[in-house]
């Protein structure tokens, strides 16, 4: 599929599955590389980085456990900035060398927020991973460990990523036809 209309909007392809699974790999590698011998806690971010950190973790190497925590801040296809707690952590993460698993980080808001509500538990150490980066989105500064693919400022869908709820389960990354 080329192009995929997802409510009154249109998208054509822009990253294909392929091209996902080399990235995923990448950054993987990168974990595998930095983490051997130890056995990090991933925290995924829900709902978007659900296949991501599915396909990631199928691809690591090292003792590795996981958790979730979700987060909500987009309305459409724009950032509200402001962000919502919907599940909080309960893991005894004290001490533990987290990695935080994201789908897109985009104005940096959510990343920022995420790491402050981690901190809170004093967690040993907190490496961010993220699939896709948009630099020219970015309002609050955040150091990334690992990433997929840095992207354009245009809203995308698939691969878990959504538009209003739409369009998580494409295999492929759209982007927004204008
Ligand atoms: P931030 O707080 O602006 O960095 O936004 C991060 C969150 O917004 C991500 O975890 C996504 O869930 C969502 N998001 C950002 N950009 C996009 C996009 O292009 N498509 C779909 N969701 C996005
Ligand atoms: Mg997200």
């Amino acid at each position: 599929m080329s192009k995929v209309k997802l409510h009154d909007k249109e998208f054509a392809i822009s990253i294909t599955s392929k091209e996902i699974d080399a990235a995923v790999a990448k950054v993987a590698e990168g974990i595998n590389r930095d983490f051997h011998g130890e056995r990090p806690l991933l925290v995924v971010i829900l709902n978007g980085a659900f296949m991501f950190a599915s396909d990631l973790m199928k691809k690591l190497t090292v003792d590795c456990e996981v958790t979730f925590l979700k987060l909500s801040s987009y309305q459409g296809t724009t950032s509200t900035e402001k962000i919502k707690k919907l599940i909080g952590l309960n893991e005894d993460i004290k001490g533990r060398k987290v990695i935080v698993v994201e789908d897109i980080i985009d104005t940096g808001f959510t990343i920022n927020d995420t790491i402050n509500s981690i901190n809170e538990h004093e967690p040993a150490d907190i490496k961010i991973s993220t699939l896709l980066f948009k630099p020219q989105a970015l309002k609050k500064p955040v150091d990334i460990d690992y990433v997929g693919f840095e992207i354009p400022n245009d809203f995308i869908v698939g691969y878990g990523l959504d538009y209003d709820g739409l369009g998580r389960n494409l295999p492929d990354i759209y982007k927004i036809i204008e």
